[in-house]
């Protein structure tokens, strides 16, 4: 543990003595946990997450809500960036806030930089902010400059390669926030039960890979290559969701087909050898509206119709111009 701890602190620049870490068994655990324990600790405090944000940060903003805590949505414009008029209002609590942070959206690929969370956590008066940073590592190039400015930041370590089952959070000692997972201790009290020590090596020999292979640039320049061709070939059947926005990952494309269903469009991907996402099916595989899109102000046939292309970190230029061919192929049968 002690080792895969040092390795993790190096790896994300941080210190220490400014954060701990402790492993869980993934995000939906890890931050659900955090919130949880930090409105146990402080009911009396307001949290504050986005429309766009993940389920497992969605489910406890409608629970809060329900336990009447103050709960605050912050809204998104049509490229998922945070709404300006929303974050000014936040200056006027003078309750202690839990902000949660998405740095790169699960959904659209939408990235918003940390130091706009800094520069947010400073304007306000009593601010902790979470950062999920889920979807970082692989996919922007800077995933691996934590600051320290920033109080928590949770990880899943199968999403860069890792065994599933295992993730990490490094918190600040200053939070103020109990366990909700109560035992043996374990891990200084913040997560009692025995450590996945097998996933926490696994998760360390991952991240030795990833930082092995992912080349920000080159990955950069190949989805580019992709989203300049499909563009054309979409034509007016539909777009690329937040191909406007400001700052994106460097392995999604995202697109929302005018007027046919993702349940359609899917297979024609799958009949071509094409890996897509739906963002839209719920459990028992009926299309549902995706609740980001409706959020970014899609309709609701629109937020039916979105697929969703995800590369690996280490795609390379020749595979970007076999994908963009099928893509294309594909996404002009719809035009
Ligand atoms: C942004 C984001 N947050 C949280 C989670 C939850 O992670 P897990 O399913 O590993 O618990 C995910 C999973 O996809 C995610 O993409």
């Amino acid at each position: 543990m002690n080792e895969a701890q040092n390795y993790f602190f190096s790896t994300f620049s941080l210190d220490p003595n400014v954060h701990d870490l402790f492993f869980h068994s993934g995000a939906t655990e890890g931050i659900g946990n955090l919130i949880r324990g930090f409105f146990e600790k402080q009911p009396e405090a307001v949290f504050v997450y986005a429309a766009t944000d993940h389920s497992c940060v969605y489910g406890h903003a409608k629970r809060l809500e329900k336990m009447g805590i103050e709960v605050i949505e912050l809204d998104v414009d049509k490229n998922g960036v945070l709404n300006l008029n929303s974050l000014q209002s936040l200056k006027n609590i003078s309750k202690p806030i839990f902000l949660n942070w998405t740095w790169v959206n699960n959904e659209t690929g939408v990235v918003w930089p940390l130091d706009q969370a800094v520069q947010l956590k400073q304007s306000l008066k009593n601010c902790i902010v979470h950062v999920d940073a889920v979807q970082a590592p692989g996919k922007v190039s800077d995933w691996k400059n934590l600051s320290k400015e920033l109080d928590a930041y949770t990880f899943s370590a199968h999403k860069f390669g890792s065994l599933k089952g295992v993730g990490f959070t490094f918190i600040s000692p200053k939070v103020e926030a109990c366990s909700i997972i109560l035992g043996g201790g374990q891990q200084n009290g913040r997560r009692s039960g025995t450590e996945n020590t097998y996933g926490v090596y696994s998760s360390m020999l991952a991240l030795q890979e990833l930082e092995a292979l992912y080349d920000s640039a080159a990955s950069e320049k190949n989805l580019k290559s992709i989203l300049d061709q499909v563009k054309t070939s979409l034509a007016n059947a539909g777009e690329v969701v937040a191909l406007n926005s400001p700052y994106r990952n460097t392995n999604t494309i995202y697109m929302v087909f005018y007027g046919a269903k993702s349940d359609i469009t899917s297979v024609a991907f799958d009949l071509a050898g094409v890996d897509v996402s739906t963002g839209s099916a719920c459990s028992s595989g009926a299309i549902v509206p995706s609740r980001v899109l409706m959020a970014m102000g899609y309709d609701e046939l629109q937020a039916k119709s979105a697929i969703r292309l995800s590369f690996a970190p280490n795609f390379t230029s020749a595979q970007a111009k076999e994908y963009a061919d099928k893509i294309s192929a594909i996404v002009k049968r719809f035009a």
